[in-house]
């Protein structure tokens, strides 16, 4: 008798392989299989991530399942089912593309499936990414989308890139960055930060350029830096694009070098941060931003950092360095 865990492992191998094939091998794959070429995804990729479409009819898994005798209780543990108040089971994921979701050490736990028929989206009666459901083998919090593979090279590199989505995971692999991961659809947690650490010593956010996205930075910045000693370093993607559609549209190179030359410190990141929403011509704005960033630089515990973004400020603000040196001064001061 198979434990119930590896048999809830079992049933996700075989839905994505059935997947799979629906999406490689069948006619009612092909809309699904265009809508992945036209967003620039290879047949390659395909495979690599073990893309699938469940199809529009929603029982072709449950009808699977019962063929291979799983009883009506793995049918419910999987969060692959949902059940009518009959109930009588019927596939949770249809009529979506299907991302599987392989737990830290590499074992198919979960499914995110995307709609991507834009009809459907308009209507927005169905979310466009749906997840599994917490299950004894899905933690939402513990899994990293692509850890399991971005490990090896982060190991080497000693950094892991932090990403919003799937398909930015997806495109940046395309280019060449093979150790990216990402939150699945929520805020970074604590575990997810804790597996960051134990494999890498530095992280790169690369979240969406929209304002979401940048809120999303902040966040996750500021809870690394609770949770951890690990050295942040954050991109911003410009005109509002996420990464995929930085790579679509400008090309891997020069994704490849936004990643290499163009990243921001913390600081530099917060300088540009808390100047949304504020009008620096005004007087009251730029004391109220100034104050912001001494209270910052207070908490930059190395004394050359701390030097070089003075520095910065300086530049950017065209005051002097003796000024914010004096007003870090008062600040440490109040502390004592
Ligand atoms: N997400 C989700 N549910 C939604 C929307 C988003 O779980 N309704 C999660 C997904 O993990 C998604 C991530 O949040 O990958 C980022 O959202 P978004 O930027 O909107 O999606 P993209 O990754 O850009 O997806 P796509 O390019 O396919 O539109
Ligand atoms: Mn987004
Ligand atoms: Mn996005
Ligand atoms: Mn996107
Ligand atoms: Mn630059």
């Amino acid at each position: 008798q198979k434990r119930k865990f590896d048999t809830l492992i079992e049933m996700h191998e075989k839905a994505a392989t059935l997947y799979q094939h629906v999406l490689l091998k069948t006619k009612v794959g092909e809309p699904a299989l265009d809508y992945l070429y036209q967003r620039g995804l290879t047949d390659e990729q395909i495979e690599h991530f073990g893309i699938g479409f469940a199809p529009t009819e929603n029982s072709l898994l449950r009808r699977v399942f019962e063929n291979d005798g799983y009883s009506e209780e793995m049918l419910a543990a999987s969060g692959l089912m949902s059940q009518r108040d009959n109930g009588e089971f019927f596939d949770r994921f249809f009529g979506r593309i299907m991302f599987p979701i392989r737990n830290n050490q590499g074992k198919l736990v979960a499914f995110s499936g995307r709609l991507f028929d834009q009809y459907l989206l308009d209507q927005k009666k169905s979310p466009k990414y749906l997840n599994s459901p917490e299950t004894e083998i899905f933690n939402k919090r513990q899994v990293l989308y692509n850890f399991h593979e971005a490990r090896k090279v982060g190991r080497k590199e000693n950094e892991l890139v932090l990403f919003e989505g799937f398909m930015d995971v997806i495109a940046a692999y395309n280019a060449g960055i093979k150790n990216g991961v990402a939150s699945m659809g929520t805020s970074l947690t604590s575990e997810q930060i804790n597996t960051l650490q134990r494999t890498v010593s530095q992280v790169l956010v690369c979240y969406d350029g929209d304002n979401a996205g940048k809120e999303a930075s902040f966040r996750a910045m500021n809870v690394i830096n609770d949770h951890s000693a690990l050295d942040i370093s954050l991109v911003l993607l410009p005109e509002r694009m996420d990464p995929d559609e930085f790579i679509q549209k400008y090309g891997p190179e020069r994704f490849v070098n936004l990643l290499k030359n163009h990243r921001e410190s913390p600081f530099t990141f917060k300088l540009e941060y808390y100047k949304q929403n504020k009008n620096l011509d005004n007087e009251l704005d730029r004391l109220e931003y100034l104050e912001t960033m001494v209270r910052e630089l207070l908490s930059v515990n190395s004394v050359i950092e701390r030097e070089v973004y003075i520095k910065q400020l300086a530049d950017d603000f065209d005051v002097s360095v003796e000024a914010i040196q004096a007003e870090i001064q008062k600040g440490l001061t109040n502390q004592a």
